[in-house]
């Protein structure tokens, strides 16, 4: 059922607190990277452009309940300063005194930031007087952060209760309406490309996306346990011992569901996880790996995964074809970055690790929706609900 939108919300002369995931990376006091900032900007400029007093919260890392300066929300208030070409007025803590003072500063018509949420443990807890002192700093309350909606939280969850009114901001609803459309009625074929370390992280997704899919590309680390249970020499890569049973199984319901499920069939090896270790190129079936480490997709694997992807409808695709950040072991997943941009498929890319190839390989306009969660998209496409998301008011059904 869809949710009630900021786009319904009154917000004229309110304070309207919008719960957003500025979980940003820090250098050196300065924001590194403010990818997630700015996805949240259309929403603070749509409340303010409307006259409402915008009260943001977010976390930052994981202080698991006790203040941390290196994880202040101080210098993201300067950033998005900067950004927003005005004032920003930071609580040097979400409840209390500070709290009330930067809202009091902000109103009407301005923008206040609260410190780091999970400076208390209340807010990883669903803690309800928690949810209340937030709720009670504002009129309205909305949910913007897509990042977070997996974690039921004080600020996520608990919260739309002790509010007037909840809804949606623009960036969630944008990423519900591009990774709902995935699951939903998909442009054909549809294909999943998948990569990263571990099988265990993504076997929900595997086994939601085979009923849905028409061909699914695997690459990484998490090929190996593939490998290992077909009998493959996988040298000294990482296999999941646990999961050779789930990777039987995930080939069995390929089958069953007429999902072309495709494994590399060439790999970069080497004996070091090092820039400066030499490399091989190998089929997967060549013992001659020894007790060398698979790092990457070789050469064939990446023309053909290219032409699988470009002759898609629609792409979606999360985690590395191989150890990507050494730029010795990046060919496969940038090959996959420039397939995805290349395609005139749909294409939506999630996960941290996705997305900053595509940044890397200089695509990403070129992708139709890069998704600003990690974890949350690969919840959201194994098919479970988001606490974050079914927290908030249904739509109202229209009545004519
Ligand atoms: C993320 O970066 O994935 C989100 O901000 C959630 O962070 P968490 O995994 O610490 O809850």
């Amino acid at each position: 059922m869809s949710k009630r939108s900021i786009r319904n919300l009154e917000l004229a002369g309110r304070r309207v607190l919008i719960r957003v995931d500025f979980n940003v990376p820090l250098a050196g006091g300065a924001v590194g990277d403010d990818t997630r900032i700015r996805a949240a900007l259309p929403t603070v400029r749509y409340a303010l452009e409307r006259g409402a007093t915008v009260v943001l919260a977010s976390h930052l890392g994981r202080p698991k309940g006790a203040p941390r300066p290196d994880l202040s929300l101080r210098p993201v208030a300067r950033h998005l300063s900067e950004l927003l070409g005005r004032p920003v007025h930071f609580a040097a803590d979400c409840t209390g005194k500070p709290a009330r003072a930067a809202v009091a500063e902000a109103h009407p018509g301005g923008v206040a930031l609260l410190e780091n949420l999970r400076f208390h443990a209340g807010e990883e807890r669903n803690d309800a007087a928690l949810a209340a002192e937030l709720g009670s700093l504002a009129d309205v309350y909305v949910n913007d952060a897509f990042g977070t909606a997996h974690r039921a939280h004080a600020s996520t969850a608990g919260i739309v209760s002790h509010v007037g009114d909840a809804g949606a901001g623009l960036l969630l609803g944008a990423e519900l309406e591009h990774l709902g459309a995935l699951l939903g009625n998909p442009r054909r074929p549809f294909v999943a490309v998948l990569g990263g370390a571990k099988v265990s992280g993504k076997l929900d997704v595997i086994e939601n996306l085979l009923g849905r899919v028409d061909a699914l590309l695997i690459g990484g680390a998490m090929a190996y346990t593939f490998f290992e249970r077909r009998g493959l020499p996988v040298g000294r890569s990482l296999v999941e011992p646990d999961l050779l049973d789930a990777a039987a199984g995930v080939e069995r319901d390929a089958r069953g569901a007429g999902v072309d499920l495709w494994l590399p069939a060439d790999h970069v090896v080497t004996e070091r996880v090092d820039a400066g270790a030499a490399t091989a190129t190998l089929q997967v079936d060549d013992a001659t790996i020894g007790d060398r480490i698979g790092v990457d997709i070789g050469p064939h694997t990446r023309q053909s995964y290219a032409e699988v992807v470009g002759r898609a409808g629609t792409v979606v695709w999360n985690g590395p074809m191989g150890v990507f950040e050494i730029d010795a072991f990046a060919a496969g997943t940038l090959a996959v970055a420039r397939a995805v941009a290349g395609t005139a498929a749909t294409t939506v890319v999630g996960g941290g690790d996705s997305v900053a190839a595509v940044a890397k390989a200089g695509v990403r306009d070129r992708i139709t929706h890069i998704s600003t969660g990690g974890g949350a998209s690969l919840e959201f496409l194994a098919g479970r609900t988001l606490p974050g998301v079914s927290a908030l008011p249904d739509a109202q059904p229209y009545v004519g």
